[in-house]
């Protein structure tokens, strides 16, 4: 409580002297101090309550009361080192083996996204006895600087490509190398794969694993062209001796609706040897988690060296794991999921039909993307105007979306689970409202909307 007393001003103040500032702030013009939160909505310092569009981590809702009580729970009983003998973690890896494939049977928990990814590319190698790593254009995998070398949104910033990593064309069909119009592009796009494998071979190189996000979120938020997908990728990675890491931080534990995992879009029987996991699992809890076969478990572990993990898999965060799996089943939250995700994006694609701006409009369940162009024949990325409606949503309507893609021109949705109906129209209308030119909200459509906020937060007791 201590730290909600402090001055806005002076928060702002201590954060640029005592921490880097390459951790970036959320609209840094004008940062939003947030000091208490419940389902989809932040609450400021004054009481300002902000619609939350993409705290994909907060994936039950904000301090969901079952995640807050079993993490207390847990936490007054006992914490420990992940060497002792606990049943929170054999029973969180069970539940989590009954959401996937057979073959992905053993676990390894870890803190971050990061961990997860690092832990697999070890794998990988360890199993395959290869270096190389195949990913996606503009693909992002972590912070550490293993994850680094196979993120080519960060190293064409930095050092730049290493000789071991090779980038495949990301699946686009908007705007990529095989678009909409061509006959088949996911057959194309599983060539340009086969073909950097053969490329790679010439180079006396051998193929480790191909990572690649099951969607790619930061790549603009991208649907996989429908049909095969992943599928022939995967076999050729295979083929050449290599593993099919999935990586699933963004996009699992039902964010898609349809699915628990968003690789099982990928056709079925589709199966990654390796699957990652991190940001939903444990709702801003740092839990995560890397789950595969027991040969590639079996060759990690041939060689005697423990792995160990002090945090990874404690008590609480296993508690923590196992309570978001039973709000996930419990409000059907896949299930809303599937229903708003699929009215939000009709609701944007009737807005594509008014604005020339909006060149595309995709998304799977509650993940949504909104591309705007400048000019539709040439897909010119409008990322002032992209900017600028996320800067307008924060300050006139409290709503609080960000881009995504190479030109951050895409708007992303990925919010809480719990996102609801009245939630889509609402940042719809406002969107609409921005980017007709008008320039303040509607007061009719407001005052009802806000009457529905308030009713919900009175149902959640928020206060
Ligand atoms: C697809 C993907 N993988 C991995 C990570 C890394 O996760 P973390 O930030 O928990 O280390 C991220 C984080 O944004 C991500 O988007």
């Amino acid at each position: 409580m201590a730290l909600e007393k402090l001055r806005k001003e002076d928060t702002l103040e201590m954060r640029k002297r005592l921490i880097g500032q390459s951790c970036r702030l959320f609209y840094s013009d004008d940062p939003v101090k947030i000091v208490r939160a419940r389902g989809q909505y932040l609450f400021d310092e004054n009481g300002t309550r902000y619609l939350d569009c993409i705290s994909n981590v907060h994936h039950v809702g904000h301090c969901h009361p079952s995640i807050t009580a079993a993490a207390a729970a847990q936490m007054e009983l006992l914490n420990t080192n992940t060497r002792f003998l606990h049943d929170n973690m054999v029973v969180y890896a069970d539940r989590l083996r009954a959401t996937l494939p057979e073959k992905l049977c053993v676990f390894y928990f870890v803190n971050s996204g990061s961990e997860a990814n690092d832990l697999a590319l070890r794998m990988a190698q360890q199993y395959t006895r290869h270096d190389d790593v195949i990913v996606l254009d503009h693909a992002y995998h972590g912070h550490l600087m293993s994850l680094i070398d196979i993120s080519p949104y960060k190293f064409r910033k930095l050092a730049g490509q290493k000789e071991w990593v090779h980038v495949a064309p990301l699946p686009d069909t908007y705007r990529g190398l095989y678009r909409e119009d061509h006959p088949d592009p996911c057959q194309a796009y599983a060539d340009t794969v086969q073909h950097l494998i053969e490329e790679v071979h010439r180079k006396g190189r051998k193929i480790a694993a191909f990572f690649a996000e099951s969607l790619p979120s930061v790549g603009g938020q991208i649907v996989l062209p429908e049909g095969t997908r992943l599928k022939s990728q995967s076999e050729y990675v295979r083929a050449a001796g290599g593993v099919f890491v999935a990586d699933e931080v963004q996009t699992g534990f039902g964010r898609v609706g349809s699915h628990f995992w968003a690789f099982q879009l990928h056709g079925e029987g589709f199966c990654p040897d390796i699957v990652t996991m991190g940001k939903p699992m444990g709702n801003g809890h740092p839990l995560a988690c890397v789950a595969t076969t027991v040969e590639v478990a079996e060759a990690f572990t041939a060689n005697g060296v423990e792995y160990f993990n002090t945090f990874g898999g404690n008590p609480v965060s296993c508690a923590i794991g196992l309570a978001l799996l039973d709000v996930i089943e419990k409000e059907d939250l896949r299930g809303n999921a599937t229903r708003v995700g699929a009215h939000l994006k009709d609701l944007l694609k009737n807005l594509q039909l008014r604005h020339q701006i909006i060149g595309d409009v995709r998304g799977v369940g509650l993940f949504v993307g909104l591309e705007l162009v400048t000019d539709r024949q040439q897909k010119t990325p409008a990322t002032e105007t992209a900017a600028r409606v996320v800067k307008r949503l924060k300050e006139e309507d409290n709503i609080c979306v960000s881009t995504d893609g190479p030109w951050e021109n895409v708007v992303k949705f990925k919010p809480p689970m719990c996102f609801s109906m009245e939630d889509a129209e609402l940042v719809v209308r406002c969107i609409d409202r921005i980017l007709t030119g008008q320039l303040h909200k509607d007061a009719a459509v407001y005052s009802s909307y806000q009457k529905m906020v308030h009713r919900y937060t009175d149902h959640l007791q928020i206060h």
